[in-house]
């Protein structure tokens, strides 16, 4: 699941073109290969290391990573592609999860990711674009007697059908409108 994660601005961008952003991955993903020796193998778990730094795997961390490896770059997307585990897009604020286990599908896990899909107009695996949410599945989170369940930042939900979705939509909206109302 989604921890929670630190974003930079993107605004600012320097002489070579290079955003606050993209120097901070780069940044980040130098301090996580310290401790790694540069063997092929480490791979994977320099990637999970990366990811839990940032999120997700930008493509400065995976340049930086195959540099570091001596390996082409092409590798490494190879490898964070072919894993579900990683992740290509930056996550969201709020992670959304949706249980496909046994006891979920038996009881509508995939009616509950569609009805996902459609509010928050992502497929699994993305993130909206205010980034606000980002989309996933999982499988048995040990919660099978409230299925189907959806993981709404670490917090499993109960019998998550359809139009709950829609009330869990609706309560972020609401704390959004009142947070922007304090800030005024
Ligand atoms: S199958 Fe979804 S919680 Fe067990």
């Amino acid at each position: 699941m989604t921890g929670k994660i630190v974003k930079k601005a993107t605004s600012s961008v320097s002489y070579d073109g290079t955003t606050d952003e993209q120097a901070w991955h780069r940044q980040e993903t130098l301090r996580a290969l310290k401790g790694f020796s540069r063997k092929r193998r480490n791979l994977i778990p320099i990637l999970q290391k990366v990811q839990g730094r940032l999120g997700y795997l930008p493509l400065e961390a995976m340049k930086e990573i195959a540099g570091f490896l001596g390996i082409p770059e092409i590798d490494v997307y190879g490898v964070v592609t072919f894993y579900n585990q990683f992740r290509l897009n930056p996550p969201g604020k709020h992670a959304i999860r949706v249980c496909l286990g046994t006891a979920c599908h038996m009881k509508g896990g995939y009616i509950t990711l569609d009805a996902w899909k459609r509010r928050l107009e992502i497929n699994e695996g993305e993130t909206t674009t205010d980034r606000e949410f980002d989309l996933d599945t999982v499988a048995c989170v040990g919660c099978c007697t409230m299925a189907p369940v959806t993981v709404v930042d670490d917090i499993p939900e109960a019998k998550v059908e359809p139009t709950k979705v829609d009330g869990i939509l609706l309560k972020f909206k609401l704390e959004r409108e009142s947070e922007e109302q304090k800030d005024q």
